[in-house]
């Protein structure tokens, strides 16, 4: 009988108070208190308010990195519900936040209707132990019952931090146990954090040491308006600063609603401050769009189809530019990073991960700043407007409407739209938080003849508004999650640029898109209804540089048939970027080219997720017999390949050249009998170089036959940068990694090994000398400096951690003999190990590894 042993040690976490030193020093104060009440067991709801730009997010994010520090919690969120503001959007409110709070603690629910969601995920928030939940900026009460967050009521040891601008709100409405108010900056404070911000050169600047003074002043404590007042001014001249300290002065009062005027009149300083129409309309299109995340990929199709970038010859270039034009807008306060990656698995923004390669994806606006960008963009020459369809028809009528240029329309509350609306200088055009019933009249468009951008994602059409012709200088057209049915139409719309139906109901392409010769860039991305893509549809896009097509689409034709076929993409000359699922290998034409990709992510056989900018995941691929030149040559600069029963080959790897697979970042093999080794090692170029130099990732599994990673003596300096390694039902292998391998692995931090049954020992040694080597003086071993983690788990013939490899092995390393008769216990330590798991490892002596 095994019984499993399972041991944890080193498990303290650095207990070190990282006080966010000298930023907002007021705040510790609330800080620390805010923290008791967390530590305290009989308060689990608590209200943190003041008004806006009064610092409380970055008050909760130090709450959230201090809790986190502390271990006070095994999971935590934090979100922003400032679309709570919208009193129409809280019905569909109350389920995303649902869906976040699932994703952001990776809890996993089944039931899909709200109420009865609310019920499992209150069950599972209970079950969970404990967890601390922040929802930032509310401005209407939320129901936490509703929504499945446990209670006052409840025995739960969950707790909930209320953020809001309103105080009454948190301890009143929603009954926060708690209250703590965050107060405006002392004098003394608002100057260190401007100086923080600004450089501390201008305590010694004789000339702008006033001015600044005076700035700071105006500011009134409120830490958004000096730190964007901050960012505007540095490094500017004397002029500037003093024009900035006049507009502060006479600034005006102003009617939003709870954006205090000091704080209005600063953002808008910045605003006028910033340099180029580009980097101001960017902020201001970003201002129109809702609350939340802002998707980079999303304001690239918007700013394509405004021309927002000058000069730009390609997607590619757009891109570098629209992220030139964030960073500006980041440096200045204006945007921020957007809160922590929760996104991964969301399907509808997985295109936009391959085209972002950005360590963000997203940005995000603060909501002041947001306010203040609406407030600004009304009263632009070209003015942008946000408005609710009610009292539509009497609108439309008026001037403002008429000098319009950027119109976000919610419609909630009518099913009919106009007939006709005359907006002749409109560009823009967004319908948002639609009725999905809503019915645009046939005449609608033909008042919009300037339209180049319109987004009407989400509605319902059989066939498309026949006005929509009259929109010759419409560039993107975008109409994700739409039940669609005929849209021939789309091919009167010859300057279109950027057409996205991502996530619709199309079932068939028109032979009319033929005629989209300007189309860049075509998303198809989950589209799991259509069938039809006619002939020479896809080749006539001849200036086509992404297309995305991880859909359902399995109807590739060979020849003859009347669908499309993979060779028309070889027509197409500028295609660099491509998503793009292949049912099956043999649809793989031997000539494919695909030589121009600089981004791709090719599912063949297999649909799964890839995250990387170039990756392949191929299953049941036979490697002799489908993969031509080009596709070789595609896996060799990759970054990520998978595979699933490969066959045709016994190496998962062929080299050709000694830059091959040098970019591997990921590597995942399984279910494949045939293969017995990763790489061959005869290619003697390579063994110049390290090999995998950036390899993060192995994973093998279920491979029968397997005998070694690497076949032949393996260069120095291999994975350097690995940091997972996974090895699972590989029966064969007798050890993992030679000693001389395992000594490079300093970035290891997880290894798990699991179902070998043949596995004797995980690190092997050819000669007793190399113990010995590199001044590792003694008989331990220090391996793997930053593993964190090491699971052991059904090696029934596990002995040693590491010994000396039998020369009966059937391996060939070396032909130096081994040293006879000298078995030295050599142990071998790891430092930095948190979670050991050893399980059914009857075998394994234990003092053969040991911590130091
Ligand atoms: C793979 O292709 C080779 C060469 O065409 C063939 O001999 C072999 O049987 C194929 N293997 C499988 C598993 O289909
Ligand atoms: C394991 O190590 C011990 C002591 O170092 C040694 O005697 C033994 O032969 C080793 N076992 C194997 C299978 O290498
Ligand atoms: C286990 O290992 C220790 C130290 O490596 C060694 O002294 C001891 O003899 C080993 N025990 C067995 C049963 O092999």
């Amino acid at each position: 009988m095994f019984m499993p042993i399972i041991t944890t040690f080193q498990l303290m976490p650095y207990l070190v108070f990282l006080l966010q030193a000298s930023f907002l020093e007021s705040r510790p104060s609330t800080l620390n208190d805010i923290m008791d009440a967390l530590r305290d067991d009989n308060i689990n709801l608590i209200g943190v308010w003041g008004m806006a730009g009064v610092g409380k997010t970055t008050l909760l994010k130090q709450v959230a990195q201090q809790a986190k520090q502390q271990w006070l919690f095994t999971k935590q969120a934090y979100m922003d519900v400032s679309w709570t503001r919208d009193s129409d959007k809280r019905q569909e409110g109350i389920a995303e936040l649902q869906q976040e709070i699932e994703n952001a603690l990776e809890l996993s629910l089944w039931e899909e209707d709200e109420s009865k969601k609310a019920d499992e995920l209150k069950q599972e928030l209970m079950k969970e132990g404990k967890i601390l939940i922040i929802l930032d900026d509310i401005w209407t009460e939320i129901d936490l019952e509703k929504v499945g967050i446990p209670c006052k009521g409840d025995e739960t040891q969950c707790k909930i931090v209320l953020a809001s601008r309103d105080g009454d709100l948190l301890c009143k409405d929603m009954g926060a146990q708690r209250c703590f108010p965050v107060e405006h900056l002392p004098p003394e404070e608002s100057w260190s954090l401007f100086k923080k911000t600004v450089g501390d050169s201008v305590e010694e600047n004789l000339e702008l040491r006033p001015i600044a003074i005076q700035v700071v002043k105006e500011c009134e404590g409120l830490p958004i308006a000096i730190v964007t007042i901050a960012k505007a001014l540095k490094d500017e001249t004397v002029a500037v600063w003093k024009n900035a300290l006049e507009q502060l002065r006479s600034c005006a009062p102003t009617n939003i609603r709870a954006v205090d005027k000091k704080v209005y009149s600063c953002l808008e300083w910045s605003y006028t401050h910033l340099k180029g129409d580009d980097v101001k309309s960017l902020f201001l299109l970003c201002g129109m769009l809702g609350y939340g995340d802002i998707s980079l990929d999303l304001l690239l199709r918007y700013g394509m189809g405004l021309d927002l970038f000058d000069r730009i010859d390609s997607l590619e270039q757009a891109r570098n530019r629209l992220l030139a034009l964030v960073e500006i807008l980041k440096a200045s306060g204006l945007l921020l990073d957007s809160h922590e990656d929760t996104h991964m698995f969301d399907e509808e923004i997985d295109s936009s991960l391959l085209f972002m390669d950005a360590d963000n994806k997203f940005v995000r606006m603060h909501s002041v700043v947001r306010e203040v960008a609406r407030a600004i963009a009304s009263k632009d020459p070209h003015p942008f407007v946000v408005r609710e369809d009610v009292g539509l028809e009497e609108w439309s009528e008026t001037d403002e409407s008429k000098r319009c240029a950027f119109i976000s329309l919610h419609c909630k509350a009518v099913h009919d739209l106009p007939q006709e609306l005359v907006w002749p200088e409109l560009q823009f055009f967004l319908l948002q938080n639609n009725n999905p019933l809503l019915n645009i009249p046939n005449t609608f468009f033909e008042g919009m003849k300037k339209l180049k951008v319109l987004d009407l994602s989400r509605m319902h059409f059989t066939t498309l508004p026949s006005s929509l012709d009259s929109l010759a200088n419409l560039r993107t057209l975008r109409l994700d999650r739409c039940e669609l049915g005929d849209i021939a139409l789309i091919g009167k719309l010859t300057k279109l640029e950027v057409l996205s139906l991502k996530c619709s109901t199309i079932q068939q392409l028109p032979n009319e898109m033929s005629r989209l010769t300007n189309l860049r860039l075509l998303d198809l991305n989950h589209c799991q209804k259509l069938e039809v893509i006619p002939r020479n549809i896809l080749s006539s896009l001849s200036r086509l540089e992404c297309l995305y097509m991880k859909s359902r689409f399995t109807q590739w034709a060979t020849e003859g048939e009347s669908n499309a076929c993979l060779s028309e993409l070889n027509h197409l000359s500028h295609l660099t970027t491509l998503e793009i699922y292949i049912p099956d290998a043999k649809l793989l034409p031997k000539d494919i080219l695909f030589e121009k990709l600089t981004r791709y992510r090719i599912f063949i056989g297999t649909r799964g997720w890839l995250r990387t900018k170039r990756a392949l995941k191929l299953w049941k691929v036979n490697r002799s017999l489908h993969l031509g030149d080009g596709m070789s040559k595609l896996l060799e600069r990759s970054e990520e390949l998978g595979f699933s029963q490969l066959s045709g080959t016994k190496y998962v790897l062929h080299p050709s050249d000694r830059e091959s697979f040098l970019e591997l970042k990921h590597l995942e093999v399984g279910d494949s009998p045939e293969i017995q080794y990763i790489m061959d090692s005869k290619n003697q170029q390579l063994l110049q170089h390290g090999a995998f130099p950036l390899l993060k990732s192995l994973i093998l599994q279920n491979l029968k036959n397997f005998e070694e990673v690497w076949h032949g003596p393996i260069p120095i300096g291999s994975f350097g940068n690995l940091k997972t390694l996974k090895v699972r039902f590989c029966p064969k292998l007798k050890f993992l990694l030679l000693l001389s391998t395992a000594r490079g692995l300093s970035q290891l931090e997880e290894m798990t090994i699991e179902y070998c049954d043949a596995m004797q020992q995980i690190i092997a040694y050819e000669r007793e000398s190399e113990i010995k080597e590199d001044g590792h003086a003694g008989t331990n071993l220090q391996l793997f400096p930053k593993l964190r983690t090491l699971i052991l788990h059904d090696l029934p013939q596990l002995i040693n951690f590491s010994s000396e490899l039998e020369t009966t092995s059937s391996t060939s390393l070396s032909t130096n003999a081994r040293s006879e008769n000298s078995f030295f216990s050599h142990k071998v330590s790891f430092p930095k190990t948190e979670k050991l798991m050893l399980y059914n490892v009857p075998k394994l002596n234990l003092s053969s590894i040991y911590r130091s």
